[in-house]
Order: structure tokens, then C-alpha cells, then sequence
């Protein structure tokens, strides 16, 4: 049995679209297959159209089952998809796993532990992360025999590819793990020569370290979701669905030849190369920058996430910056309905410090003024704490989660 995590802290990257259609893609050559999805959004039941108000029990009670006395077995959760398919759903408690498991020692190992449960039972399990690099990202990639890294093909999409990478480098350096780590170029555009170059640079740098199928940007994916079908079912003859097709088939290939190679690496070690891979890839293809602007210009962003154009502009601004004699928090969250800043100033109290939505475009700040000194600090995102994903400044806290730091000097 193979464990596939999708990873990657950035939002809209393809993470569950491929979750679903690859899972849906294994299942129809005949594997038998789970799909856990750890997203407190629970947009593998949206994709699978499984009515969210009848999901009883989710993936959170049989994890927080593991620190009570009282087992929820994950069979009891289960909804059957298709023959071969199965999916453990998620529910919007999992956004409260973090702060419910705080004081129990082994919260890290519990998606494994519910997972080594049915050994035997599958050929693969393909778990669709949050957008967030936390407590459940991390039971995620504990549990994973394989780490996918779906990045869209554009310039900021790099970006986050770094700090993402890294970041997930510093988490597991903790565990020695043997897993298989790769980057999948994922709604790729053929038609913006931002994206080809990429695409091209992608494959120079990373090469073994990314899967050879691309899923290109297609419409009938995005059609097909919206249906609650995966597309193999949705429009078995679009080129979606070829691409899904081919992905499983290098999966499946891909275990042969590890098998035969018996390649075992940590993931912490591969980890720390690709990220390096990422940072050097990011200098080849850094556009040229434009003057800033202040953030209030931001409502003009256009919010199509293949242009590039846009990728470079909006890569100025996320994250933390100094303007005039304020602090500015800027960050993208285009699904979010609340985003709040937490930490040493407001004695790490949400409620006090709502970012503002900044139009229609997905993008949220705040301001603050503060004096002197260095400050720790998370983003809490519809109720899910986690580090701010544009702030390449963390430090891992008592807790063994990452805060996101910032000096006012
Ligand atoms: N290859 C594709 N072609 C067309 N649309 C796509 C493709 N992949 C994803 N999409 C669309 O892009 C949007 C974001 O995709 P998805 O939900 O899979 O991303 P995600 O990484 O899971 O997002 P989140 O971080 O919020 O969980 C969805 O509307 C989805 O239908
Ligand atoms: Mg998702």
C-alpha cells in the first residue's frame, strides 16, 4: 500500500482537484483505493458530491479518537464513491485539531496510526492537505509514502514553491522518513509563454524530481467538480481526463521502478534539495519588477490565477513590509470568509486584530503601528491557525508548529 500526501501550503494549486481525479483515475484501472481529505473546507465531498449535512462523523473524530478513550474506527466514516473508491470526509472541526491536540504527545503520528489501522485493505491512500503548512499538513506527511507538490505554472507559484519547501524541510528534519517527494506541474497553460518557460525550467531543475505528466489547464476539470463527478466519469474523452489517466499510469509505474531501484531517501534530505532546486529556478525566471505601489492600489488585481502578469505584480506585496510608519500584513486567501492576525501584540488574541478584505480579489491586510522590537505572530483563517505562508521569517514554537516573525526596527 502506497500513502500519497498532496502538498502545498499556497491555495487554488490544484491539490484536490488532483487528489480526486487521481484517486478516481487508480480506482478505475482496478486499484483499490482511500481518499482522506484533511481540509477542514471539505472540498473532496464537494468534488464527490457527498452532501456535507449528511457527513456525521468525519476524518477529526477518528483522529481525536486516537487522544480519548473511546476508538472511532475509520470503516465507521467511510463513504463509498464508486466500486474500487472510498473517501474519508472532512469536516470543519479538523480546523480546531491543532489547538484540541496541543498537549497530546503523539498528535503528529495520528493520521498514520488510523491509516496503518487498514493496511491491507488498500493500494493507495491519496490525502488532499490544507492550504497550510500545520499539525494536520504535518499528520499528512508523517503518514506518506509519497509527496506530491501540485505547482501551478507561473512565476509566483514558484515563489511559494520555495518557502514551502523549506518549510517543510525544517518540519521534517525532526523524523527520518523514507518517502518519495515530487513536483507535478499542475494547470499548465500552453498558451502564456510565462507558463512554457516555466514549464521548461521546471523540468531542467527538478527532472527525476517531478512526475514526466503535466495536468494542463482544462476547462472540463473545472466543469466537472462544480458536477460532483471526477472528470474520468464527468467527460471520459477530454483531455483532462488523459491527463489523469497518464498520471495514474506513472504512479503505478513509478512504484515499479522504485521497487527495482530500492531507493530510500529521508524527507527532510530530499526536501532540502528541491527547495534549493526552487530557489535557484526562482532567480532564472525573477521578471523584472515594477515600482511598488501602496496596498490600497490592490483592488485593481485581477484575480485569473494563470496570467502571469498578475503573479509578478501580486509577489510584491504579500507578506509583511514596512510602509510609512506602520507594519502591513498582506496575504491571499481567496476562499477565506475571515482572516485574523494573532500573536505577541494582541497577546495572541484573533478577535482583536480582523484583516480586511481588499475587494473581490481574494487579497487581505491589515495595519499596525508598533513599537520597537520582534514579534511572533499567526494568521487564524476561518478558525484554522497557521504561519503566514508569504513570510519567509519562522521559528518553530513550543507547540512544534511554526510562527511567523517579524522585526520592527
Ligand atoms: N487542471 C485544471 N484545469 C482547470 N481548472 C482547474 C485545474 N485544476 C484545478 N482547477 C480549478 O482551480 C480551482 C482550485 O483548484 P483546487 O480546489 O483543486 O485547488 P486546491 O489547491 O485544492 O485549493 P485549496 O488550497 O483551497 O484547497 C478549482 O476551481 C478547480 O476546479
Ligand atoms: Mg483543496
Amino acid at each position: 500500500m502506497r500513502t500519497i500526501a498532496v502538498v502545498n501550503q499556497k491555495g487554488g494549486c490544484g491539490k484536490t482537484t488532483v487528489s480526486i481525479n487521481l484517486a478516481s483515475a487508480l480506482a478505475e484501472m482496478g486499484k483499490k483505493v482511500l481518499l482522506v481529505d484533511m481540509d477542514p473546507q471539505s472540498h473532496c465531498a464537494v468534488g464527490l458530491a457527498v452532501p456535507e449535512e449528511q457527513i456525521e462523523q468525519s476524518i477529526y473524530d477518528v483522529l481525536i479518537s486516537k487522544s480519548r478513550n473511546e476508538p472511532i474506527r475509520l470503516t465507521e466514516i467511510l463513504w463509498q464513491i464508486s466500486d474500487k473508491l472510498e473517501l474519508s470526509p472532512a469536516s470543519i472541526d479538523l480546523s480546531a485539531f491543532e489547538q484540541q491536540m496541543a498537549g497530546f504527545a503523539d498528535r503528529e503520528n495520528c493520521l498514520k496510526s488510523v491509516i496503518d489501522e487498514v493496511h491491507g485493505d488498500y493500494d493507495y491512500v491519496i490525502v488532499d492537505c490544507p492550504p497550510a503548512v500545520g499539525l494536520l499538513t504535518f499528520n499528512a506527511l508523517r503518514a506518506a509514502s509519497d509527496v506530491i507538490v501540485p505547482v501551478e505554472t507561473g512565476y509566483f507559484a514558484l515563489h511559494g514553491l520555495s518557502k514551502q519547501l523549506e518549510t517543510l524541510s525544517i518540519l521534517c528534519k525532526r523524523c527520518r522518513q523514507e518517502v518519495d517527494v515530487r513536483v507535478l506541474a499542475s494547470m499548465y497553460d500552453i498558451r502564456t509563454k510565462m507558463a512554457r518557460e516555466i514549464l521548461a525550467e521546471l523540468r531542467n531543475h527538478f527532472s527525476d524530481r517531478m512526475y514526466g505528466t503535466i495536468v494542463n489547464f482544462n476547462t472540463k476539470i473545472k466543469e466537472a467538480a462544480s458536477f460532483g463527478q471526477p472528470i474520468n466519469e464527468y467527460d471520459p474523452a477530454s483531455k483532462g481526463q488523459k491527463d489523469f489517466e497518464a498520471l495514474a499510469r506513472e504512479v503505478i509505474g513509478w512504484e515499479a521502478s522504485q521497487q527495482q531501484r530500492e531507493i530510500v531517501n529521508s524527507l527532510a534530505d530530499q526536501l532540502e534539495s528541491i527547495s534549493t532546486t526552487a530557489d535557484d529556478l526562482l532567480k532564472v525566471t525573477k521578471p523584472e519588477r515594477e515600482a511598488p505601489r501602496a496596498p490600497a492600489e490592490m483592488e485593481e488585481v485581477d484575480e485569473e490565477p494563470v496570467l502571469a502578469g498578475t503573479d509578478e505584480k501580486l509577489s510584491d506585496y504579500y507578506g509583511v513590509s514596512l510602509i510609512q510608519d506602520a507594519i502591513v500584513f498582506v496575504t491571499l486567501y481567496p476562499r477565506a470568509q475571515d482572516v485574523q492576525i494573532a500573536g505577541d501584540f494582541n497577546n495572541w488574541q484573533p478577535a482583536e486584530n480582523p484583516m480586511q478584505r481588499v475587494g473581490e480579489s481574494g487579497v487581505w491586510q491589515t495595519q499596525m503601528k508598533l513599537p520597537r522590537g520582534l514579534y511572533r505572530y499567526r494568521l487564524v483563517v476561518d478558525g484554522q491557525w497557521q504561519q503566514d505562508p508569504y513570510n519567509e521569517w519562522t521559528e518553530l514554537n513550543p507547540y512544534g508548529d511554526l510562527n511567523s516573525v517579524v522585526e520592527v526596527k
